[in-house]
C-alpha cells in the first residue's frame, strides 16, 4: 500500500497515482485507488465518476465501506472517489477510522494507492504517511523550487515515513541541464 505526495499542487500526483493504479491492475494486481485529497479531489474526474459517495462516506459508515466503490476502466481496478468534501479533512485523514479503513482495504486488495494533498501545504499527507507502508513523492520538473521539494522530503522524514521513491514528472528526456540541476549535487532530495 502506498500513497502519493508532492511538495506543491499541480505536480502531477493524481495523474501519476492513476497511471500507476492502471498499470498495476493491468499487470494482474487487484488494485484500489483512493482519492484522499479531500481538498481538491480529481480522481473522480479522471475516471468519469462523481463525489456523491466515496472515502468520506466510508469513514462515517464503515460497515458499508465496500458500497462506496466504483469499478475502474480496466479489470482489477477499483476506485474510491473522495466522497462529499468535509470541513475538517486533516482530522478525518488522521483519525482512527481512517487507519481502520486502510486496514480493511489492505485486507481486500493486493495494492491500495492513496492520492493525497501536497505535503508542504497541509498536514493531511504527513499524517497519512504514518498509516501506510510507503510514500512516493512526486516532483514536477521546472515547477516547485528545489528548496520546496527538499522541505517536502524533510517533513516526511521527520515523521519516519518510508519514502519508496521520487517520481520525476515532466522531465524532458534530453534536457541535460535540468538533469544536472536535480542530480548534480550531493544532497539532492
Ligand atoms: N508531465 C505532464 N505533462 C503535462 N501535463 C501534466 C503533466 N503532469 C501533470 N499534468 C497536468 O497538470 C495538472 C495537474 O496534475 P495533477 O495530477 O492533477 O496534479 P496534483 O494532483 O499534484 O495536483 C493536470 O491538468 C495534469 O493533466
Ligand atoms: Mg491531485
Amino acid at each position: 500500500m502506498g500513497r502519493f505526495s508532492s511538495s506543491i499542487p499541480e505536480a502531477g500526483k493524481s495523474l501519476t497515482a492513476a497511471n500507476l493504479a492502471i498499470a498495476m491492475a493491468q499487470s494482474g494486481t487487484s488494485t484500489l485507488l483512493v482519492d484522499a485529497d479531500l481538498r481538491r479531489p480529481t480522481i473522480h474526474q479522471l475516471f468519469g465518476l462523481t463525489t456523491r459517495v466515496g472515502l468520506t462516506s466510508a469513514l462515517t459508515r464503515m460497515d458499508d465501506w465496500s458500497s462506496m466503490l466504483s469499478a475502474g476502466p480496466v479489470e482489477n481496478l477499483t476506485i474510491m472517489p473522495s466522497g462529499p468534501l468535509p470541513p475538517n479533512p486533516s482530522e478525518l485523514l488522521s483519525s482512527a477510522a481512517m487507519r481502520r479503513l486502510i486496514a480493511l482495504t489492505a485486507d481486500r486488495y493486493d495494492m491500495v494507492i492513496l492520492d493525497t494533498p501536497p505535503v508542504v501545504a497541509f498536514t493531511d499527507g504527513v499524517a497519512l504517511s504514518q498509516a501506510v507502508d510507503g510514500t512516493l513523492l512526486v516532483v514536477r520538473a521546472n515547477f516547485a523550487s528545489r528548496k520546496v521539494d527538499i522541505k517536502a522530503k524533510e517533513l516526511l522524514v521527520q515523521v519516519h515515513a518510508r519514502i519508496l521513491g521520487i517520481v520525476f514528472n515532466g522531465l524532458p528526456a534530453d534536457d541535460a541541464a535540468m538533469a544536472s540541476y536535480y542530480y548534480g549535487y550531493g544532497e539532492h532530495p
